[in-house]
């Protein structure tokens, strides 16, 4: 089955699509889709067949998303506490999304027609060879699409995620491409998976369970989050447009505390740079004797010139993240050169 589905809304939806479009719609939303195999037994079929109407409910949910005027979406498919499934299931599981990247490749006409970006984030090194290729031949061939972007997280842990970045900044010191000061929580976001994405607005966990399961811990931190007793082979319309409602009853609150928090880093940024300038002030002071003392507006240049010089350094460090992770890909799609 195809991921992108064409099909219109019903009258009934349709409306409703409308009504709830009146009010705020989250750009960004994040499903935890749980509860395929509670799904299989409940409905007597084989576990596997339980994950793959899990795959067609998240085919489905994206035209649904489209049709609301919902341009991203990030998904959690697999975790890496998930490998700890039997392996039978954990194969059936590799096979399942095998497959289904191998049928998005089938479909590139559509994905170009649509500008539907495809982003795979996790650790894909765990993965089975042959998967991680397939994988990034669907990455590299939706790169440049930029109307609708659908995040899989597959292999994804969010500690696992946040320990990576950590890992990455340690080696950007270590490059001397960045000083340790220039860490901060603005650095740790733009060096996660989700870099290129806004945190989701809304977060939907299916199947009645009421955790995160370390799902996107660092990028939930203002986002209104619904949790649903339905099934996720089961979810339907009506129960994407009850998580919207939610959203939309809680949206002011979440606005209010997102802008208090995005203050609150600006002023700390600017004391960071302050006490760096007054560091390098005091160095040079030690070293050079008394000199005159430095009045107010040319501390305030000289804090202005910091600044300028630690956004450049940061830039020049993403940038070069960014190429490791984009060869990462690119590398895998052409394994020969590699060999
Ligand atoms: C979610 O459904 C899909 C994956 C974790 C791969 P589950 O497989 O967790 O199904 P339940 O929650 O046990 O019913
Ligand atoms: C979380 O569901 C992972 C996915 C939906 C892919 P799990 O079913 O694996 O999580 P726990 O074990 O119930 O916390
Ligand atoms: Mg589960």
């Amino acid at each position: 089955m195809s991921w992108i589905r064409e099909g219109e809304l019903n009258l009934l939806e349709r409306i409703s699509a409308n009504i709830l479009k009146a009010g705020p719609i989250p750009k960004h939303i994040a499903i935890i889709m749980d509860g395929n195999r509670r799904y299989a037994r409940k409905r007597h079929v084989e576990r596997q067949e339980g994950h793959s109407q899990g795959f067609e409910k998240l085919a489905e949910t994206l035209r649904w998303c489209l049709q609301l005027d919902i341009h991203e979406v990030t998904v959690y498919a697999f975790s890496i506490e998930n490998f700890k499934r039997s392996k039978e299931e954990v194969d059936g599981l590799m096979e399942l999304a095998k497959q289904k990247f191998e049928r998005l490749l089938e479909e590139q006409e559509k994905l170009e027609k649509h500008g539907v970006c495809i982003r795979v984030l996790g650790d894909l090194s765990l993965l089975p060879l042959n998967l991680q290729e397939v994988i990034a031949k669907a990455v590299v061939a939706t790169k440049t699409h930029n109307k609708c972007f659908l995040n899989v997280c597959f292999a994804y842990t969010s500690r696992h995620e946040i320990a990576g970045a950590v890992r990455e900044m340690a080696w950007g010191v270590e490059q001397g491409l960045i000083k340790p000061s220039d860490v901060s929580e603005a650095l740790l976001s733009q060096c996660l998976y989700s870099s290129h994405s806004p945190n989701p607005d809304l977060l939907i966990r299916t199947s009645g369970e009421v955790r995160l399961s370390d799902f996107l811990l660092w990028q939930t931190s203002y986002s209104c989050l619904v949790f649903q007793p339905v099934l996720w082979p089961e979810y339907s319309f009506w129960n994407l447009c009850e998580a919207i409602l939610q959203y939309q009853l809680n949206h002011r609150s979440i606005q209010k505390a997102r802008e208090h928090h995005s203050e609150s880093q600006a002023i700390l940024q600017l004391e960071a740079d302050r006490s760096c300038v007054a560091e390098m002030l005091q160095h040079q002071h030690q070293r050079h004797g008394n000199g005159m003392p430095m009045d107010a507006a040319s501390r305030q240049e000289a804090v202005c010139r910091y600044t300028a010089s630690r956004e450049e350094r940061v830039r020049h460090f993403l940038s070069a993240l960014q190429h490791k992770r984009d060869s990462f890909f690119s590398d895998l799609c052409s394994p020969a050169v590699v060999a």
